[in-house]
């Protein structure tokens, strides 16, 4: 949904971004901004700073940054349109609905009516949960040892003894049998008619990000086939795009996301505080569930069932991780079966214990690899060698492969350069990739020429925002085309056009961009960190030295980029002369 720019203006204007921040983050005011410790990393020293004229925020320590839609998105992980929502409702700003035509309306409803049916049967199956015939369901729960705080969090229930209840129920509040079967939860039957196929289970509803509920997931007590039954899929329950326990872990803020195989694993792991937990729905981990996670992390832990099958599921999963761009640690929970029963036994320190020993996904790979070979044998020893190179193969980034090569030489004693060797000879044959190289260097110039000279730009970009009443004094000397960082440019653009205009609204400027790179990269223009300089002549010192570097800049890459286009060689002439002319100069900052 589009919203226009005097819309999103309006809501943000009405949503002062202290405020805001305060319902997150405990503030204190010291000196123009008010303190706090930033959300966006680990830190125990406040440097995470709410600037109420600029209506802008900016971290210190990790370089996080925005405006108060910026704030949301961020901390909680909406998109843009849904900020505008959230801060709309807020600030109690009506806005318009979206225009559907006839088509997008009916489908629109047809999913609305879904999610009705299935949040009145999750409210049925609550309430059974908590009704006499619903005891064998909440005792079998309460043996699991969840608490009812627990079971309320996840809305857990019990399908009844039939399923004919809940086709009663359902009925009753008015939805028709076609809409039950079609989210699945009642099928015709010759003889009884519509029954559903939920009964004597301990009930799971399965949330999407917003809570609403999608699916169900139902555990039959005791020792029934199959153990659990899930909702077939539906215009609302896609199974490749959602992840149980989602709507709460996206809001955990532990740096990372622990992925594991069952219903009961997330919900023993939640109740234990680790609010990360996630599982995917009964079916195998998806490449589109890892794009989804990659919205919230980019660190996720796996904690899958320590069998066969959950070592094979990890391996899997692992590569679709990687495939995304993820990170992927391997949590080991021998002796135990999976982390319900790990943390049954051992509870939560222990488990954090395994948390922070969590095993690299590749030494993982490489260790069960090694499972399939019998080093003693010196040709099987040879075989497994060069899996270990072809893997290594894999890695794209010559620093990450090489980094990798000498952890598992040393690991498995293989000699260096021998395993290198392997490794290009490999990579030779097959194709795949060019031999490995040393990795270059490693040392990053820090300031390199082109930071230099963008942090200049900014600098002049913060010195204006923080003083506006200068723009008036230097707009002779620079115009938005010497700003040489295409993202600095716009921005220059719209400040100077403001101000020309007798406008002063830095935060609105954030919003010109929809993504949270760029928005935070806009913050960053304004809060650079000044020089603190005591006297008036150093200050107008400093700024003339900072307005000659940028136009000196400009001039540069102007020339640097000179072909035979006349314009622009005039441009650079009067560039020149522009330059010569504020050396000279001196700008009052009486
Ligand atoms: N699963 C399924 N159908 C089955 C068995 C399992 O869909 N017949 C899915 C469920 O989503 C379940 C997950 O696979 O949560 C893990 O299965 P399992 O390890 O058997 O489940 P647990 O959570 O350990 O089950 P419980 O502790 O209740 O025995
Ligand atoms: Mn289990």
């Amino acid at each position: 949904m589009y919203y226009p720019e005097e819309l999103v203006e309006e809501v943000r204007v009405r949503n002062d971004i202290v405020d805001v921040v305060s319902g997150y983050v405990r503030l204190q005011k010291k000196g123009a901004n008010h303190w706090g410790c930033c959300p966006f990393h680990n830190e125990k020293t406040p440097s995470f700073a709410v600037n109420g004229a600029k209506q802008m925020y900016h971290c210190f320590g990790c370089g996080a940054g925005g405006n108060v839609y910026t704030f949301v998105m961020n901390y909680e992980n909406y998109t843009f349109p849904e900020a505008v929502k959230m801060l709309a409702a807020r600030a109690g700003v009506s806005l318009p609905e979206a225009e559907y035509d006839e088509e997008q309306k009916q489908r629109q409803n047809h999913r609305q009516q879904l999610l009705d049916v299935n949040r009145e049967a999750a409210t049925f199956f609550y309430y059974q949960l908590r009704s006499p015939q619903g005891q064998v369901g909440y005792r079998y729960l309460a043996d699991r040892e969840l608490s009812d705080e627990t079971m309320r969090k996840f809305g857990l229930g019990y399908a009844g003894r039939s399923g004919a209840g809940l086709i009663r129920h359902l009925k009753q509040k008015g939805f028709e049998d076609r809409l039950i079967i079609e989210a699945g939860l009642g099928s015709h039957n010759e003889r009884t008619g519509l029954v559903s196929p939920f009964w004597n289970r301990v009930m799971y509803p399965i949330q999407d990000i917003h809570n609403r509920v999608i699916g169900f997931g139902g555990r039959v007590m005791g020792e029934g086939e199959p153990k659990y039954l899930n909702s077939q899929e539906t215009p609302v329950f896609d199974k490749r795009r959602n992840l149980y326990g989602l709507n709460f872990a996206r809001t955990a803020r532990s740096g990372n996301i622990i992925l594991c195989e069952g219903y009961m694993d997330v919900i023993a792991l939640h109740q234990a505080g680790f609010t990360q937990a996630v599982a995917s729905l009964g079916t195998a981990f998806t490449a589109e569930q890892a794009v989804l996670l990659k919205r919230y992390t980019d660190k996720v832990l796996l904690a899958y069932d320590s069998d066969g099958a959950g070592v094979k599921a990890a391996l899997r999963g692992i590569g679709i991780l990687r495939e995304a761009g993820l990170s992927g640690k391997i949590i080991n929970m021998q002796p135990c079966k999976d982390p319900d029963e790990f943390i049954k036994k051992n509870g939560r320190d222990a488990f954090q214990e395994r948390i922070d020993q969590a095993e690299n996904s590749f030494f993982f790979e490489i260790r069960m690899l090694e499972r399939g070979f019998d080093l003693k044998d010196p040709e099987s020893k040879t075989l497994f060698y060069r899996e270990i190179a072809k893997k290594l193969c894999s890695f794209s980034v010559d620093v990450e492969r090489e980094n990798y090569l000498e952890a598992v030489a040393d690991k498995y004693h293989i000699g260096f350069e021998n395993l290198r060797r392997l490794v290009g000879s490999y990579a030779m044959q097959t194709g795949v990739d060019k031999p490995p190289e040393r990795p270059r260097s490693g040392v990053r110039q820090k300031n390199s020429p082109q930071e230099n000279s963008r942090r200049t730009q900014r600098l002049l970009l913060t010195w204006i925002v923080d003083d506006p009443a200068l723009y008036p004094r230097i707009a002779r000397y620079v115009a938005a085309e010497d700003f040489t960082e295409e993202l600095y440019r716009q921005v220059a653009e719209r400040l100077f056009r403001d101000l020309e205009a007798g406008r002063y609204q830095p935060a609105a400027i954030v919003s010109m961009f929809q993504d949270e790179e760029e928005q935070r990269q806009v913050a960053e223009i304004f809060n650079t960190n000044l020089p603190r300089l005591e006297t008036r002549q150093e200050r107008e010192k400093a700024l003339h030295d900072i307005l000659y570097a940028v136009k000196k800049n400009s001039y540069e890459h102007l020339t640097a980029s000179l072909g035979s286009d006349v314009t622009a060689l005039s441009r650079a002439v009067a560039g020149k002369k522009a330059l010569e002319e504020l050396a000279k100069t001196h700008i009052s900052l009486e």
